[in-house]
């Protein structure tokens, strides 16, 4: 006997929403070269948008939402001893890791754009972090350079993730951890892909991902409850490079 099919109430609803959402989204990514795409983001943040970086995750709340994430140490920072913030755009996270991070911390701020660096070095005032003009794709640091990496809103620019994900995988210290931002796809999302001219990510799927290249998720994490209840504020994650079981036993016996 052949059972009854089971129909979604919904599902008309949900796919309307999700043509919608990907009409808005920033499609261009995909019609250019990695070569010429890489230039129109650099040309975007030296340019007058990138200018307003800062005034806009002010605006946005990101700003200061982050530092309240970092001040109630959902990521705690102040364990780490070597932290790299990747796409440092203005030094909004770098901001937060020199007012949160061990003073003896070593910071380093890189960006594609030497002009966001320029700014980030002029509005933090700090002698603290050391900046690098240099792609995330192809980082001028050894392996296991970094007990840390912070990535907040940056791998929106790379059409396939995987090639920078694998780098940061690279000079992440095993045992090390990255705290994750990326934008989701979520209609909001969308009008952010569109004004950035980025992508968006869709959450399990990423986080398919960052497990095939060696970072796995650790915790996901909001920056409100709110933000947790109303599945708010894009995809933040803290994901971890696995130490080798050796280094693991050899842990373990000690304690
Ligand atoms: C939206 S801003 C994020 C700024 C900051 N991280 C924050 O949390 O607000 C993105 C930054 O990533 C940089 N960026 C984009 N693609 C990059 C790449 N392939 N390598 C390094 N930086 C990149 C841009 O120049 C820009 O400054």
């Amino acid at each position: 006997m052949s059972r009854p099919q089971q129909t979604d109430p919904y599902s008309h609803r949900r796919k309307r929403k999700h043509t919608l959402r990907r009409f808005v989204e920033f499609r261009g990514m995909s019609r250019l070269s990695l070569k010429q795409y890489r230039k129109d983001v650099k040309q975007l943040y030296d340019g007058p948008k990138g200018a307003m970086l800062a005034v806009g995750s002010m605006v946005s709340l990101h700003e200061p939402l982050l530092g309240l994430m970092l001040r109630e140490r959902k990521f705690d920072v102040t364990r780490f001893q070597n932290i790299l913030d990747v796409g440092s755009g203005a030094g909004q996270i770098l901001g937060h890791l020199i007012k949160r991070a061990n003073p003896q911390a070593q910071l380093i701020g890189c960006d594609l754009s030497h002009q966001m660096l320029k700014r980030a070095r002029s509005r933090l005032n700090s002698q603290r972090p050391n900046y690098i003009t240099a792609d995330l794709t192809q980082l001028p640091f050894d392996d296991d350079s970094f007990d840390c990496i912070t990535c907040g809103w940056v791998i929106e620019h790379l059409h396939d993730p995987r090639p920078g994900l694998r780098e940061l995988a690279r000079v992440l210290q095993p045992g090390g951890s990255m705290l994750l931002l990326a934008t989701e796809d979520t209609f909001a999302g969308a009008f952010v892909s569109r004004t950035w001219k980025c992508r968006t990510y869709n959450r399990s799927e990423l986080n398919g991902i960052c497990e095939e290249v060696g970072l796995p998720w650790r915790e996901q994490l909001y920056f409100t409850k709110l933000h947790r209840y109303l599945k708010m504020g894009g995809i933040l994650v803290e994901a971890t490079k696995p130490a080798p079981r050796s280094h693991l036993v050899s842990h373990t016996c000690q304690s």
